[in-house]
């Protein structure tokens, strides 16, 4: 078992990855919170896999549970949701010294995080992640958010957990399109910080245990040094701003998350050596991994399409964005860019893609 610390600032809390963990999460509770009761929410696939184990560990540890399952999909990640997970935290008697559970994805690790951050002004979270997405990304680093009919992560908080337990085997269980989600955000890691993680996937090799444990260093390392993403956490949106835009362009449903963050992150590589910002063969080399993953190259929408999206994104202030840019492979840095000359940049590398 391995136990990686992410210090916050006012607190710490454990990141526990382990094979099996999901058969002791009871335990691993019981040792992080002093009520007796946990609601669990999750949704409908993952509680047919994975609801009756973590119920029984739960149990066995001498804890009462309760539980919540959503449909699965991005658009139940909404207010109703919230507001039903407020009664149903009412219903079963929920204080501050109990806990909330996620479990599943990051659709239900943002909801539930949100849910537990503000109700009673705060009740212990406890994530199980179960997809690749959500192990190396959403569950660390207390982001927490619904969707509302004007955007995507509108309104929510930063919030952490009280502690994360990932089992990479559940990652056994996923479909490949979900699993090859997650990879995208592997591959990011690789191209903003990590070298060896980038050529391991060059290589075809997937060592699922050590690609977790370096993705977490990475992100933990990134989120202490910038809790609330002011700074450095800004580097994790390598392909991020592009690929948000491609995600609404297409109403959510045309492209997933991975899918778009992979054309993202090419397009944003392209960018940057038009720019001379980026070395030369460095789009190439990541459109070989996305390939070998594959992962979408082609750019589904026009250039006005993209922009006009990226210049209503909430992280666009005063007609200048922060972008996210490559150095090489491994080295990342921010970049303040005009939307003008974005727009500019942007149609001449489409025109290559
Ligand atoms: N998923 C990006 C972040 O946590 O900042």
């Amino acid at each position: 078992m391995k136990k990686i610390i992410a210090r916050t600032l006012n607190d710490m809390y454990e990141i526990i990855l382990s094979n099996g963990a999901l058969h002791h999460v009871g335990e691993i509770a019981g040792s992080v919170i002093k009520g007796k009761k946990a609601f669990i929410v999750t949704d409908k696939n993952v509680a047919a896999l994975y609801l009756n184990d973590v119920t029984t560990s739960f149990q066995n540890a001498g804890m009462t549970i309760n539980t919540h399952i959503i449909q699965p999909g991005e658009e139940n990640k909404n207010h109703n949701e919230l507001w039903s997970l407020y009664q149903c935290f009412h219903q079963f008697g929920l204080t501050r010294s109990d806990a909330v559970v996620a479990l599943g994805g990051g659709v239900i690790g943002d909801l539930t995080g949100l849910a537990a951050a503000t109700y009673l002004r705060g009740i212990p979270l406890i994530s199980i992640p179960t997809t690749l997405l959500a192990q190396v990304d959403s569950s660390i680093g207390g982001k927490t958010a619904i969707n509302m009919p004007f955007g995507k992560n509108m309104i929510g908080c930063f919030y952490q957990p009280s502690v994360v337990i990932t089992d990479p085997k559940v990652l056994t269980s996923l479909p490949r399109s979900v699993m090859n989600d997650g990879v995208a955000e592997v591959i990011k890691y690789g191209c903003i910080r990590d070298i060896d993680l980038f050529n391991h996937l060059m290589s075809g090799r997937m060592d699922l245990e050590w690609i977790l444990e370096r993705c977490i260093r990475i992100k933990t390392a990134i989120v202490e040094n910038d809790e609330f993403d002011k700074g450095e956490r800004m580097l994790l949106n390598f392909g991020h701003t592009i690929g948000h835009a491609l995600e609404k362009c297409g109403d959510y449903r045309r492209l997933t998350h991975g899918q778009a963050v992979s054309i993202g992150m090419l397009v944003s590589a392209m960018l940057g050596e038009k720019q001379a910002l980026t070395s030369e063969g460095t789009a190439k080399r990541i459109r070989d991994c996305l390939l070998s993953h594959d992962l979408p190259v082609e750019v589904p929408f026009s250039a006005d399409q993209i922009l006009e999206i990226v210049q209503s994104d909430k992280k666009n202030f005063s007609n200048t964005i922060h972008f996210i840019f490559l150095r090489n492979i491994g080295e990342a840095f921010i970049h303040r860019m005009a939307i003008g000359d974005l727009k500019h940049r942007l149609k001449e590398v489409m025109a290559h893609v």
